[in-house]
């Protein structure tokens, strides 16, 4: 018997309230090409003006994410570095990890795989992407 160490891709994306309203088939298929990465305080995970080629969901833990302008923090079910994907520009800002952090590393082939396959998805991620990148916004 395998030891849980509860790190199956399957459960900690069904903790993701994003995806968690998805079937379970869907949450399989989706797991499937996610990676966990655990990462620690302090660790920086996205650097600012670099080039972007994953976007990652916090299945646990929070981190910050600055910007030239501000600092916003985003915690469990959140998501970031979809900007990145979606633009094709470098990256807005650093993220750095405030907690111990559960991630699930969606890489840019499989973002464009799943995303054409489920609209649903690519319109929470695109809706969610313009607030962020509206200058108005401070969400
Ligand atoms: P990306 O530009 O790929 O890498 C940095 C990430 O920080 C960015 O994607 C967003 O996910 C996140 N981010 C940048 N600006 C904001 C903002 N104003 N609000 C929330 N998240 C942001």
């Amino acid at each position: 018997p395998r030891l849980d160490l509860g790190l199956e891709p399957a459960k900690l994306v069904a903790r993701v309230p994003f995806f968690a309203e998805l079937g379970a088939h869907r949450i399989s298929e989706i797991a499937a090409v996610l990676t966990p990465q655990l990462v620690v305080p302090g660790e920086r995970i996205v650097t600012l003006d670099e080039p972007g080629n994953a976007m990652y969901f916090i299945s646990s833990g929070a981190v910050e994410a600055a910007t030239k302008h501000q600092s916003i923090r985003l915690g469990s079910g959140d998501f970031f570095g979809e900007l990145a994907l979606l633009t094709q520009e470098p990256r807005s800002a650093d993220v750095t990890a405030i907690a111990y952090c559960q991630l699930l590393v969606l890489r840019v082939e499989d973002f464009q795989k799943i995303t054409s396959a489920h609209p649903y998805l690519q319109e929470r991620i695109t809706r969610i992407a313009s607030e962020r990148l509206d200058p108005e916004s401070l969400v």
